[in-house]
């Protein structure tokens, strides 16, 4: 092999290569970049998150933390690396088998990791599995299902082997493996940052530094010249449809760029479009942007004083939604009550911590524009970037990649609008992949909370009132801020026959990033209060906590506090009784450890909590459609999209029931908005539920 002096030799999966890119190049980023194997994800390049685990001679590494240079002449293998002749390895496939590869953004790093267990310990405990596989986050499984997968590999503990077939009309329920599993054991599967055209431009945002102030943007056409590899610098004057966007039809909020006002730090401001190693060379205190810094409104005590600033100035105050459900009389309910228990809690911003960061890419063909990215979310992509393009929404095509987790986090547009309008700008395809610290400066987060609630309960452990306020920190722009504010109020009281309640709740607008939606929309806020009152209320009853909620548990006739009457099942009571035994016993383990006396103590609790399914104070529908081909091919074009939670394989077990074939006779096309129906968000466990009955 003939190999230019400036290239640096190694093996890679077995093979002798010679890679090109710069000595300090990152390892990652030269596998992905150079050789395309894009197996190797980045989730953070820094270190922290394990996704970009290869072997180097043998050891798992970051390879975002390994230069070119070090790993010249040795011997590194990837994901793509472990099986052999197209057939997975016995440790792909205990994966496979055990589901433990859901999103699968994680699942290279996590099978590199394993692989360099087995290899060095080929019958570890659980312990040591789970302690070799510490340095990959893994945000869906919870890690359980992947320990189980390298146990059984190496046979260090005998698994029953599911029974993964399905039969006929019984697909649903039957424990089949992943349809779309394999491609994620392989590093095949394409995430947002995955692909693009070879002659795509690269566009990176510059962001806010500062949480409030105003800025003024200098000369860019001379910076831009100046610079040849820049093709175009992106600013709110360049937009060619509505600045404004947001999950909501009416009440859009927020700009794609921001026009001379920037409300949170972290704040896009400007795009820049040009090829990959221009743009990365560009230092944002270069760029000709002067900030004039305000104090800003932090936190929910600021955004409330009756002085504060107005964080969007056409408003009255910085109030963004409320919300309210009243049943009964509640003073009435208080006065019944023989005991009573309040308190007030406070809750932080949370991140979703998706290991795959914002990523895609966009082409213009012709009058449309096609976006390939990871989503939560196609058909909302599609119309928002039709407005903010100001083009029709038949012009855009959303084509989702693989989406490694979102959370909520993935519903709200990112890098969509911004590559979009660059390649529609420009006719050349144009890619952006968000960093780590970019992502979680930008995206949303979970809303903060202040709350104060009290409840009351007779002496025998019945409620009788419940009255709650929560106050929501919900950023800079409405995102989905009057969800929550709706949601609460619907679910504070929890799970629980209550005569009498009064709920109530405000969003406030603050300078912080947009909080959104995230796992239940507010209710696990609530949820922390409302079940430490239970506790306190047991306790003053002299009742068992498990046996007070079980008395107060929900269950099918009973009415809910917005006066639904769960007219088909409720399940709540049954899980309670079910976890009777281990509840006994744990508590009976707790008392004897606690009795021994030591430094530690031991606590054993139980809460309940509830949600609805699906879009709150909104219509929900869903649609899905079925195709047969005259050869008898059945094809689901299945909106739903899949970030892990199981759309590609639950719904096809869903119309393979419905049209009484096996499973494997149906093709999937999954979330293209060309091909597939509008079957909403995949948010607030909404798919199964609503997809589902649409299949
Ligand atoms: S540790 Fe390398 S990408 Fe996160
Ligand atoms: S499967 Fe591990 S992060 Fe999604």
């Amino acid at each position: 092999m003939n190999i230019a002096a400036t290239a640096t030799t190694l093996t890679v999966n077995g093979e002798e290569t010679a890679l090109r890119s710069p000595p300090a190049t990152r390892l990652a980023d030269a596998l992905r970049s150079e050789l395309g194997l894009t197996g190797t994800k980045v989730g953070c390049d820094a270190g922290d998150c394990g996704a970009c685990t290869v072997l180097l001679d043998g050891e798992q590494v970051c390879s975002c933390m390994v230069a070119v240079a070090q790993a010249a002449g040795r011997d590194v293998t990837t994901v793509e690396g472990l099986g052999r002749d197209g057939a997975l390895s016995d440790l792909q496939a205990a994966f496979l088998r055990h589901g433990a590869a859901q999103c699968g953004i994680c699942t290279p790093g996590m099978l590199m990791a394993a692989r360099d267990l087995l290899d060095r310990n080929p019958l570890p405990t659980e312990e040591q599995a789970a302690d070799a596989l510490g340095g990959v986050l893994c945000r869906c499984t919870g890690y359980r299902k992947i320990v189980e997968a390298v146990l059984d590999a190496a046979g260090s503990r005998d698994f029953e082997a599911p029974d993964t077939e399905s039969k006929v009309g019984a697909a649903v329920g039957a424990r089949i493996e992943r349809l779309d599993g394999a491609q994620k054991l392989t590093g095949d599967e394409v995430f947002g940052a995955d692909f693009a055209p070879p002659d795509a431009l690269t566009l990176r945002v510059l962001r806010s530094p500062i949480a409030r102030g105003r800025f003024e943007i200098g000369d860019l056409d001379s910076f831009r010249q100046a610079r040849p590899g820049i093709a175009a610098m992106l600013t709110a004057a360049d937009i060619t449809g509505s600045n404004a966007f947001g999950v909501y039809p009416v009440g859009k909020d927020q700009p794609v760029l921001a026009d001379r006002i920037v409300r949170y730090r972290g704040e896009a401001v400007l795009a820049v479009v040009g090829n990959a190693g221009a743009v990365a060379a560009l230092r944002d205190e270069d760029l000709p942007v002067v900030w004039h810094e305000e104090a800003p409104v932090t936190g929910i005590d600021a955004a409330r004083e009756a002085e504060a600033a107005l964080v969007q100035g056409h408003r009255d105050s910085n109030v963004l939604a409320r919300g309210r459900v009243v049943k009964g009389d509640v003073e009435r309910g208080f006065a019944d009550a023989d005991f009573v228990a309040e308190g007030t809690w406070r809750t932080s911003f949370v991140e979703h911590a998706y290991i795959e960061p914002e990523a895609g890419w966009a082409r213009r063909i012709g009058d449309r524009l096609e976006i390939h990215v990871s989503t939560q979310s196609p058909y909302m992509d599609r119309d928002e970037t039709a407005l903010i393009l100001g083009i029709g929404e038949e012009q855009v095509r959303i084509v989702p990649t693989a989406c490694g987790g979102g959370f909520g986090g993935k519903l709200d547009i990112s890098v969509q609008p911004l590559v979009a309008l660059a390649a529609w700008t420009l006719g050349v395809p144009v890619r952006c992949t968000y960093t780590r610290p970019e992502s979680m400066a930008s995206s949303t987060k979970r809303h903060p909370a202040a709350i104060r609630a009290r409840a009351g309960c007779t002496a025998d452990g019945r409620l009788t009132a419940f009255e709650f306020h929560g106050d929501f920190d919900t950023g800079a722009y409405a995102s989905w801020g009057p969800t929550v504010a709706d949601r609460v109020p619907v679910h504070a009281a929890g799970p629980y026959v209550i005569p009498h309640v009064k709920n109530t709740s405000c969003a406030w607008l603050t300078n912080a990033p947009p909080s959104g939606a995230f796992r239940g929309f507010g209710v696990p806020q609530s949820a922390i209060a409302n079940e430490a009152l239970l506790d306190d209320l047991a306790g003053q009853c002299g009742l068992d906590p498990l046996a007070f909620r079980l008395k107060n548990a929900i269950r099918k006739g009973d009415e809910t506090s917005s006066g639904q009457v769960l007219e088909h099942s409720a399940g709540l009571a049954d899980c309670f009784e079910a976890l009777q035994p281990d509840w006994d016993r744990e508590r009976a383990e707790a008392a004897r450890i606690n009795r021994a006396g030591g430094p530690l103590r031991r606590g054993v609790g139980v809460a309940g909590m509830w949600y609805g399914c699906g879009n709150t104070s909104m219509s929900n529908p869903s649609t899905m459609k079925l195709g047969i081909s005259a050869e008898g091919q059945v094809t689901l074009y299945n909106g739903a999209m899949d970030m892990g939670q199981g759309p590609n394989t639950i719904m096809p077990q869903i119309a393979a029931d419905a049209l009484g074939v096996p499973v494997e006779r149906i093709a999937n096309i999954a979330g293209d908005t060309d091909r597939t129906a509008d079957a909403g968000k995949s948010s607030a466990s909404r798919q199964t539920f609503v997809s589902g009955r649409a299949t």
